[in-house]
């Protein structure tokens, strides 16, 4: 099965896949307004952090088209989720165009938010090409949360890799994290390689000990929403985890950047904001409870993995090789320090 497209410029609005509506039914939101596109973002209806970059530029479009302030726009579209660092990848470049040209029509934003969706699928597609080069022939691989093609205006990240490792006869098998609490690997990511008949299984989080213990992973693949100027990498809860169980069991634990997660001007993880999601989350199960009434619930949507545990970042500009300062030091990010 074809998979469908994340979102769409449909001329004079957006089209959005519902991620929260898959994989019983595939439906697609049309937005009208800027705050719809922040709405649809805070409340993951799209999701992914290149995803979610690509739909804040169309909320810049959408808001020059009703004539709304565009700062208080940007403002709230970059605040709508503060860890994924690819809202201010695009937003800053909405803005950039915004300040050297003065007041713009939608057409000319819509013709830059149309390119940054161009360059999402380039990024992602060169960032494949490089990661697959890392899987061997028979490889299985573990997999957090969803990095597919949805998450994205392209072909994925580290799923992407996975599918393309597929696609050349080089992959065995894929382990899935189920990803509590959204549980984006049982419902998205098993979802999306079940259209491409890719064999995988769900898990756990917590099951990733024993099947490493009993060699049955080869490498894990992961995405991102930041990496800080020193290679620490910011995931889904959960990622830190892995990759301490993975470097337990000698195992490579690689991270897809493509350059719009990448963020020179954050020093370190520490200074990465950690979004805090609704305590719901964890307690409730499509809206039925699972914990003690009356239960308190911490729910942090990501964590920081230290550069020291990841084997390598894999970018569209090639695979970067510790140490990671050095080596993101010399991308070629455009403004960026
Ligand atoms: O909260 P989510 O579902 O948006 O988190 C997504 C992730 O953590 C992904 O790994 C990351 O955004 C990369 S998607 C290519």
């Amino acid at each position: 099965m074809t998979l469908p497209a994340s979102l769409r410029w449909a001329g004079d609005h957006l089209e959005l896949l519902d991620q929260r509506k898959l994989p019983e039914s595939i439906v697609f939101l049309q937005l009208t307004t800027w705050e719809e596109v922040v709405d649809a973002i805070a409340s993951m209806a799209v999701r992914g952090a290149p995803a979610i970059g690509i739909a804040a530029a169309w909320g810049v479009v959408l808001a020059a088209q009703s004539g709304d302030d565009l700062s208080s726009a940007i403002r709230a579209l970059r605040a709508s989720r503060p860890t994924a660092v690819n809202l201010g990848w695009a937003l800053n470049r909405m803005q950039a165009v915004i300040a050297s040209t003065g007041p713009v029509d939608s057409d000319s934003l819509a013709v830059v938010a149309a390119e940054l969706q161009r360059q999402d699928c380039l990024m992602t597609q060169r960032l494949v090409d490089h990661g697959v080069s890392l899987l061997d022939q028979g490889c299985r691989v573990l997999h957090h949360c969803h990095t597919g093609a949805i998450a994205t205006a392209g072909v994925g990240t580290a799923l992407g890799v996975v599918s393309a490792a597929h696609a050349r006869g080089a992959l065995r098998h894929v382990w899935l994290d189920e990803t509590r609490p959204r549980l984006q690997g049982a419902a998205l990511s098993a979802w999306e390689l079940g259209c491409l008949a890719v064999p995988c299984t769900v898990i756990v989080d917590g099951a990733s000990g024993l099947l490493m213990r009993r060699g049955e992973v080869d490498a894990v693949m992961v995405g991102c929403d930041r990496v800080a100027a020193n290679g620490d990498v910011a995931n889904k809860i959960g990622t830190y985890n892995l990759a301490l169980v993975a470097r337990a069991h000698g195992i490579p634990f690689y991270v897809c950047a493509p350059g719009s997660s990448i963020d020179r001007t954050t020093p370190d993880g520490d200074a990465i904001t950690i979004e805090e999601r609704d305590a719901q989350e964890i307690t409730h199960v499509q809206g039925l409870s699972v914990a003690a009434p009356g239960a308190q619930a911490w729910n942090p949507a990501f964590d920081i993995t230290p550069a020291h545990l990841v084997t390598a970042l894999i970018t569209e500009f090639g695979v970067l090789r510790p140490p990671y300062r050095e080596a993101i030091g010399v991308l070629p990010l455009p403004n960026q320090p």
